[in-house]
């Protein structure tokens, strides 16, 4: 936006979504929902039939708002502090 990166996702052959990120100071704009929407549409061009990220606790009621489900929730140490996040998964076939 203006020429900074505000934003950036990831879409690996798996489905895998390992990255999806927008900068605090621009959440709320729809910049998200672009990055979603933008996966989806790659999804749909290399015939990936499911999607699935590990995302935050923060993040998941926006995924879940694009149809992914919790498959499983995880907790794991980042630099000796449990952490949570939550296996979110959604199939791309109906
Ligand atoms: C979660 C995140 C990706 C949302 O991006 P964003 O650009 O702020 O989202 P948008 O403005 O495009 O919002 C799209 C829709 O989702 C909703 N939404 C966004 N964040 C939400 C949240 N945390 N909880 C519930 N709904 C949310 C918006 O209200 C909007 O709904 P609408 O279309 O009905 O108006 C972003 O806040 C983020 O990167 N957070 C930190 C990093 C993170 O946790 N990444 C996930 C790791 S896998």
């Amino acid at each position: 936006m203006d020429g900074a990166v505000v934003g950036y996702a990831d879409l690996q052959p798996s489905g895998y979504i390992d990255h999806f990120y927008v900068a605090g100071a621009y959440a709320n704009r729809g910049i998200g929902r672009v990055l979603m929407s933008h996966i989806h549409s790659v999804a749909k061009t290399n015939q990936v039939n499911e999607l699935w990220s590990k995302v935050s606790l923060t993040a998941e009621p926006f995924f879940s708002k694009y149809g992914f489900h919790v498959e499983a929730r995880n907790e794991f140490l980042l630099r000796g502090v449990k952490m949570f996040n939550a296996t979110m998964r959604k199939s791309m076939l109906a």
